[in-house]
């Protein structure tokens, strides 16, 4: 009976505090605009059933799993001269690094895949990892700009995460070092998932199936959103393509590219000098350049877009006059404050960018072709736009000169980078524990 009581009284103040501090908006974010509602706490608390589905990886993921560590025969590293400098060659992507104190297990992987699909590692639940890195279109965002967290729009285009597993520096302007502080970082962001570690914890401190993995994979008595960052990056090491025609090439397959692709390739390392920036394993020097990407027009004539750009030149802590009158993105000048640095961004990998159009940092140049036709302009967008900090474009970067044919060979040797696109089933997501059975709600009614 006294149980029964308490149990009353825990009911009255606990349920709305718990709907509350499940589904609420995080009020940091920067423009209010109602959020999507997606209460599945509510409907959740009235089901009693678990399934079990954090178990193991499913065949693909194994599959991937894999591949992703397969060793690779060692190779002498080669250079391509030109202009009387030596470039680091195009190289086969090896087997994905692993930080050693996060080691590949089955089980995280298939904790990380949920999670990146889970939208209460994040604000008000409307923005998993997932909403901006879309399976099908890429594993990215399909609009020029990302979307955002409800209020916002994003500020800049949402990249692949397909091979990130490789890059020393992540982010357009190469500003986080390693996925597990990008993931930390892209759930708590103000325009991306909006999170609070609190909130996200306690959310998965209530879904039985994550106690229970967490706990299987890291020891964890209550799942510490640290590790949930860990799992998630466990996860997008396994999203990795490694058998693509240029990797088939290069390991010694010579029928693996089409006559016109060779013809692409010595363009690439020649007249169209491509290779200077884009070499290597991942055909990034992860270096940073200003190559006359102008900026995005919405910035201008659109309220949405025009805020969240402001407010990132806030955040960032940007002085007063750049906050503003600037009309582009400043790119990695956040990071040093030099006005050298100012429109530049990492050299992108090539690989998978079949799939990920449109491109740049800010998705102004919307197929292949046009990136192509951009840079035989010299850095120079169709419409005659350029870069708004012209006194940084990059010296490398001017007019190419390519036929009709080449511009059509070097695309078809920029299709050699991806092979078919990586597919994965959705999980199901877990569901919370009913705080009381509809047993015990109805008792408590009396
Ligand atoms: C609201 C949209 C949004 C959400 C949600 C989001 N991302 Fe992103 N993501 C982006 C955008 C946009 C970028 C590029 C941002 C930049 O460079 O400033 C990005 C960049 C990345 C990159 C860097 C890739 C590279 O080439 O450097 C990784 C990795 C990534 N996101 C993973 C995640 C993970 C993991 C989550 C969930 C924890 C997540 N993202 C949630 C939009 C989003
Ligand atoms: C001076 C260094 C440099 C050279 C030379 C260069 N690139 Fe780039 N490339 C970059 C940088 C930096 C970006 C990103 C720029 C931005 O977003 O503002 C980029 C972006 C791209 C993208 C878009 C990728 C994406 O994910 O959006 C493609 C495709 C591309 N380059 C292909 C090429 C081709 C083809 C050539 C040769 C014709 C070439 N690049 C020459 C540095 C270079």
């Amino acid at each position: 009976m006294t149980n029964l009581i308490e149990r009353k009284k825990i009911l009255s103040i606990t349920a709305p505090v718990m709907t509350i501090l499940l589904t609420a908006c995080n009020t940091s974010v920067i423009a209010a605009a109602p959020a999507p509602a997606k209460n599945s706490m509510a409907s959740a608390l009235h089901k009693s059933h678990q399934q079990k589905i954090i178990k193991k990886v499913d065949s693909q993921l194994q599959n991937l799993m894999i591949k992703a560590q397969q060793p690779m025969k060692k190779l002498t590293d080669k250079t391509v001269s030109l202009n009387g400098k030596a470039y680091p060659a195009l190289k086969p992507l090896g087997p994905v690094p692993v930080p050693k104190d996060n080691p590949i297990t089955p089980e995280k992987v298939a904790l990380g895949k949920t999670l990146f699909f889970d939208g209460r590692l994040g604000g008000d639940t409307s923005t998993p990892c997932s909403a901006c890195h879309i399976a099908e279109t890429g594993w990215d965002f399909p609009n020029d700009i990302s979307m955002g967290y409800p209020g916002t729009t994003h500020w800049r285009n949402s990249q692949t995460i397909v091979n990130s597993a490789y890059y020393g520096k992540l982010f357009w302007a190469g500003s986080s070092k390693s996925l597990e502080s990008q993931a930390k970082g892209a759930a708590k962001g103000a325009v991306a998932g909006n999170g609070e570690n609190d909130l996200m914890e306690a959310r998965l401190a209530l879904v039985p199936e994550y106690v229970t993995a967490f706990n299987r994979v890291f020891g964890d008595t209550w799942p510490k959103v640290g590790n949930a960052w860990k799992a998630i990056a466990t996860f997008e090491r396994t999203l990795v393509q490694r058998d693509t025609p240029i990797d088939k090439y290069l390991l010694g397959d010579k029928n693996a590219l089409t006559a016109e692709q060779l013809k692409g390739k010595a363009l690439f390392e020649g007249k169209a000098q491509c290779i200077t920036c884009h070499n290597g394993a991942m055909a990034s020097d992860e270096s940073f350049y200003n190559i006359g990407v102008p900026s995005n027009k919405r910035w201008q004539s659109e309220s949405l877009p025009q805020i969240t750009f402001r407010y990132e030149m806030y955040a960032k802590g940007s002085n007063e006059k750049l906050y503003r009158n600037a009309k582009a993105d400043p790119g990695v000048y956040f990071r040093g404050k030099l006005a050298e640095m100012k429109g530049k961004f990492r050299t992108p990998s090539l690989r998978y960018t079949k799939y990920t159009a449109p491109y740049m940092h800010n998705g102004t140049i919307k197929t292949l072709a046009d990136v192509v036709d951009f840079y035989d302009r010299g850095g120079v967008a169709k419409d005659g736009r350029t870069t708004g900090y012209p006194q940084n474009k990059s010296k490398l970067i001017k007019p190419l000169g390519l036929t009709k044919q080449e511009k059509k060979q070097l695309l078809a040797f920029l299709d050699a980078f991806s092979a078919e696109r990586i597919a994965l089933t959705r999980p199901t997501l877990p569901t919370y524990k009913p705080l009381f059975s509809e047993k015990e709600l109805l008792e408590a009614k009396k």
